[in-house]
This record gives C-alpha cells, structure tokens and sequence, in this order.
C-alpha cells in the first residue's frame, strides 16, 4: 500500500502540449504587453519573511519544507480579472508568494539554477474547471463580450441548465471586497507535488480579530486598507499542507473535488509574516514597483513541488507567455528584497 502522499498519476492527453500552447495563445492578447493577461491589478506588493517550522513530521518535511529555515520573500495581493477595476466589483482576489534563496533544481528547463519557489493561492478550496480549455475559453468570452458572452459561452459548452448553473456557482465565488484581504483564507486549490507525495496548501491568517476590520470607502479599497494596515502591525498567516490519499477522494487532475480535512488534515508546515513596512515611503514604491515586474508562476518551483494535473500544466505555458508578452524579470535574477537598494 502506498503511504500517505504517494501513488498519485496523472493522466496527460494526447496533442496536450500543443492544445495549451494555441489555448496560450488566445488567453494573452495584444493587450497583455501593458500587464498580467489575468490578476492584473496589484492590490499592494510587499516584502516578507517565509519560516519554515522545525520538527515537522516526516510526511510533510519534503522539498523547502525538508528543513527548518527562513528565506526572505515577496508577496503580491492582486485581485483576478484581466483590467485593473474598482475593488466593489465581484472578483477573484489572489495572493501569490515569492520565496527568495532557495537552493536545489528547478523544474523550468532553463532555470533550473534559479533560487526562487512561488505559491500561487487564491480565496476558493476547489477550482471549478476540470478542463483548461474551458476555464480559457471563458475568460474569452468575457473579455470580448462581457456577461452575456460569458453567459452564452457556458451554456454552449455545458448546455442550458448546466451553463446557468455555472455562472451561479461563479458568482458565488467572487469576492465582494467587504472584507480585508488580511483577513481571509487562501487555498492552492490544484496540487503539486510535496516530495515523493502530492499536496495541496492553505494560508490562514494567525490574528483574525473577533470584529472584522472596518473597510475604507474609494475605489480601491482593499488596497487602501491593506496599506493602512501594514503601516502599523504585521500581517501573519500559517502555512498548512493538505496530502493526496487517494485518486477517489483526493484527485490529482479534477480540482473541482473538495479534499475534505476528514480524509486528509492540514498540518502547519510554515508561517509567513509580512513585517510592519510602509508601502507609501519611497523604499515601499520601488518594491511595488519591482513586486509588479516579477513574475509568479506555480512553475518556479523545486522539482518536489512540480505541479501536478490538468489544469497545471496548461497554467504552465499561459503564465511564460503573459510573462514574456510584459517582459518580466528573469527568474535567474531575481534578488531577495533586502538587497534591491534604492536605484
Ligand atoms: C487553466 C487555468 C489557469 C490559467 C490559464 C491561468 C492564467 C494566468 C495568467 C496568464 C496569469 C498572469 C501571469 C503573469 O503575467 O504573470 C495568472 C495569474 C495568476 N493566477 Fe492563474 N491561471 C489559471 C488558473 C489559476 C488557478 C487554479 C489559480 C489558483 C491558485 C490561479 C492563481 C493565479 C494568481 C494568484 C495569479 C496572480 C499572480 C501574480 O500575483 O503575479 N490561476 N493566471
């Protein structure tokens, strides 16, 4: 029998690689040159500190995890569409961490001396897509013609009743900004692997006050809040790490299952703490700045965290071809925040 973690397969389809190279293609328009093909407005961007826990169990203790230690980061909250719009209009909201000095091979062909690992996260446990060329073909469709092309796309592709029952499910999905973005939980909602085992990872806030905090009016008010927040106090989530079971329970290239904690637990594996910094001065500008030229990519990662799935590997040929489209930051040059200086 396998042990926890392990005995996962993924399935890749035939002509696969080449469906997302052309599904790239149609994601990052022209356009993208001004920006990120999706999450394109950066709530805030800042600096922070990955700390990975000591005495891990063994299960766990795999890849950057594998022993304790702390690396410098950058963290990036950005909210999902594809156009920087007010923070009132419902939207995904994602945060996405840049772990700086990490030693060991890269998956990247190219980068595999790069030191850096990202985990991308996002407010929803599950992703509602099992197939990439939907999930695209929609962000199409809103792009082009708003909700009622969307509304026409799904119902073209999953019939009346299932397109409908889509696009409520969405709605419900979306954030309304009515609450702090320091104050939510983050899920990796599509797995990598963790060592010889597959995980799937949350970011949960360590101070979660009793009251939520009371937003600011403006257009971008999640931002505005964040920024105010940062100034005074630090911002801390626990980082916990779910293990694949079973292909039934816990699949690897159907992330619209729930992997529910009665079939596996999170176990804490590290913390993150974005240290009290102000965004406003002009060291916190140039970060911003800098924050908003990387790029983050599930794919930046160590060979034991490789993505896994579907929905994975499609991401892995979008997020080169938006990167490359805006001309980001290599990855083999990217410095930990502490040694960007002022220029
Ligand atoms: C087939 C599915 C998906 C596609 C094609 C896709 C595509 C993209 C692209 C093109 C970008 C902009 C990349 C850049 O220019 O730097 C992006 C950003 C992002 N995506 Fe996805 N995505 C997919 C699924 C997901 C999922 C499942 C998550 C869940 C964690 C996610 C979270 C994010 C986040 C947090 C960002 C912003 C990263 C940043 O702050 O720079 N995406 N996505």
């Amino acid at each position: 029998m396998a042990t926890t973690g392990t005995g996962w397969r993924e399935e890749i389809g035939p002509g696969e690689a080449e469906r997302f190279e052309a599904l790239a293609a149609r994601l990052v328009p022209e356009s993208s040159r001004e920006g990120r093909a999706l999450h394109r407005y950066g709530q805030i961007g800042l600096a922070g500190r990955f700390e990975v826990l000591d005495g891990l169990p063994a299960a766990v203790a795999q890849g950057l995890c594998a022993r304790p230690g702390r690396y410098e980061c950058y963290v990036r909250f950005s909210s999902g569409a594809g156009a920087v719009q007010p923070d009132r209009i419902p939207d995904q909201r994602g945060l996405a961490i840049k772990v700086v000095g990490v030693e060991g091979t890269k998956v990247i062909p190219g980068l595999e001396a790069a030191k850096t690992q990202d985990f991308l996260a996002i407010l929803p446990s599950t992703f509602p897509f099992v197939d990439p060329e939907v999930f695209v073909g929609l962000v199409v469709a809103a792009r082009e013609r708003g909700v009622r092309g969307l509304a026409g796309f799904l119902i073209g592709r999953l019939g009346f009743f299932g397109g409908l029952g889509m696009l409520a499910k969405l709605a419900r999905s979306m954030d309304k900004g009515k609450q702090s973005l320091a104050e939510r939980t983050y899920f990796v909602p599509v797995p990598i692997r963790w060592g010889e085992a597959a995980a799937k990872l949350r970011l949960r806030p360590v101070e979660r006050p009793p009251t939520p905090a009371a937003l600011p009016r403006g257009e971008h008010h999640l931002a505005d809040e964040l920024r105010a927040r940062v100034a005074g106090a630090p911002i801390r989530f626990a980082v916990d790490v779910q293990l694949y079971v079973d292909a039934e329970r816990t699949p690897i290239e159907d992330p619209t299952v729930q992997w529910t904690e009665a079939v596996s637990p999170f176990v804490e594996v590290a913390r993150l703490e974005i240290p009290a910094q102000d965004p406003a001065s002009a060291a916190g500008e140039r970060l911003t700045e800098v924050i908003e030229g990387l790029s983050f990519d599930p794919w930046h990662a160590l060979v034991e965290h490789r993505p896994l799935g579907s929905i994975m590997r499609a991401r892995g040929v979008a997020y080169r071809v938006s990167t490359m489209a805006r001309g980001a930051s290599s990855e083999l040059e990217v410095v930990p925040p502490s040694e960007l200086g002022s220029g």
